[in-house]
């Protein structure tokens, strides 16, 4: 077996343990446990909990690799594989019981700066639906056993989502690229799951998806199933705090490329 298909494998097999844990938790009821950037940016136990499950079982499987979490302190490793992973991905549906919500881990290589990286594998579980998406570079992206294409454009528009980061001085501007993309969307989701919107992309059950702000976590297993389903992905204004993402088949994706960039 090719090392790819070792690390989706073992991606798929801690994320599902992982999102079941995570939905336990979430019956259970959720507790806060502290804020991050602002106020409206969350951390539940659940969080801390899931993500000290996944650093454990990845460590026991492959020691020497490297992780970078949204919850822990991250580890170079020695093997050049770092562990790219957010336990809880739409942390603000999670607790307030919106089912989109969804563990991602990717295995990349080199890097672990979006864009730098080589995206190796990853998993996108989302236990409320009970919806596994999978990726192995080389070997394409897959929900359950069923392989995953991006779609093509169509005239009636693209089917769009996006996203909002949780600092309000950045909305006005996202506000502003939203005004302007709608000119060739269908409509415009915001699932509040980064990793989901990214898989639905990969699935077809979006067109396309355009987030600005995302961080490493969010977008390593999502962005891999895109590509891996014949999908675009681009990350633009790398220079900024804030880089843009872009994610769709080739048609969509070039089109929200070219309206972003009119922006700047
Ligand atoms: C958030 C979600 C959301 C996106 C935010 C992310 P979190 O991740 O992916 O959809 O709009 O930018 O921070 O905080 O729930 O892990």
């Amino acid at each position: 077996m090719s090392l790819e298909l070792a690390l989706s494998d073992l991606a798929v097999e801690v994320a599902q343990e992982a999102g079941e844990l995570a939905r336990r938790r979430r019956a259970e009821g959720v507790h806060l446990a502290a804020t991050k950037s602002s106020i409206a940016d969350i951390v539940t136990e659940a969080d801390r909990e899931v993500e000290a499950l996944i650093r454990a079982r990845l460590l026991a499987a492959r020691p020497d690799d490297g992780f970078l979490g949204e919850e822990s302190a991250p580890d170079e490793g020695a093997t050049g594989i770092t562990w790219v992973v957010d336990p809880i991905d739409g942390t603000v549906n999670y607790a307030y019981g919106i089912p989109s919500y969804a563990v991602s881990i990717a295995a990349v290589r080199g890097s672990v700066v979006p864009g730098e990286w080589e995206a190796l594998a990853g998993a996108v579980y989302g236990p409320a639906g009970g919806d596994l998406f999978h990726a192995a570079r080389g070997h394409g992206a897959y929900l359950g056993d069923v392989r995953l294409s991006v779609t093509a454009e169509t005239a009636a528009g693209a089917l769009l989502a996006t996203g909002f980061g949780y600092d309000p001085s950045t909305h006005d501007g996202d506000l502003a690229t939203v005004r302007r993309v709608m000119t060739m969307a269908r409509d415009l989701r915001r699932s509040g799951s980064a990793a989901l919107d990214l898989a639905f992309v990969a699935a077809g059950r979006l067109d396309g998806y355009f987030e600005r702000g995302l961080k490493p976590w969010d977008l390593a297993a999502g962005a891999l199933l895109v590509a891996e389903a014949g999908g675009q992905v681009s990350l633009i204004d790398t220079d900024s705090a804030r880089p843009m993402l872009i994610a769709g088949g080739t048609q969509v994706h070039d089109r929200l490329r070219g309206i972003v960039e009119e922006e700047s």
